[in-house]
């Protein structure tokens, strides 16, 4: 497994167990309400289990197993950025929205994840091929 996959595959397994603890504790003020506060990090647990888990979990499934060319992986950089901006993009999203009043910081998160989206696409679109082409 190439060490980007590494990286994307151990991220996405630490924002599963973030994002289950999360959704744990949210529901657990459901059930005995404790702390109405909690309910803040509903944006947080969706972010952390929707893109920090399954689509990360994805892109580094797919970076390492998508067709190469020989033994090359091309646009490599599009990949790496697309795992920074994604992670960034979580963040900002995190804490624009745990800050209510810091939606402009939710949108530029909002954006980085677009972003990381645009530049893994750029990276796998030529490896979606037929085995044997080049
Ligand atoms: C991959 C797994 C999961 C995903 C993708 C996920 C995603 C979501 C989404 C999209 C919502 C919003 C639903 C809505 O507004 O109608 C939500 C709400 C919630 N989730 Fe999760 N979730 C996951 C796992 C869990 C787990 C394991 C727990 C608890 C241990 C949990 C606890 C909750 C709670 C308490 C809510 C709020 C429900 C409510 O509004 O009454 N989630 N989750």
């Amino acid at each position: 497994m190439p060490s980007l996959s590494q990286w994307m595959v151990r991220a996405s397994l630490l924002y599963l167990g973030a994002g289950f603890t999360l959704g744990a504790l949210i529901l657990f003020d459901k059930g005995v309400p404790y702390e109405p506060d909690v309910w803040r990090f509903l944006p947080l647990h969706i972010e952390m289990l929707i893109l920090g888990w399954m689509v990360q979990l994805a892109m580094g499934i797919a970076y390492w197993i998508l067709p190469r060319f020989g033994t090359q992986r091309r646009k490599i950089p599009f990949a790496s950025l697309g795992f920074l901006t994604l992670n960034l993009g979580i963040l900002l999203v995190g804490i624009g929205t745990w800050q209510q009043s810091w939606t402009d910081l939710a949108l530029v998160g909002r954006i980085a994840e677009l972003g990381a989206a645009a530049a893994f696409v750029g990276h796998a679109w030529p490896r979606v091929k037929a085995p044997g082409v080049r």
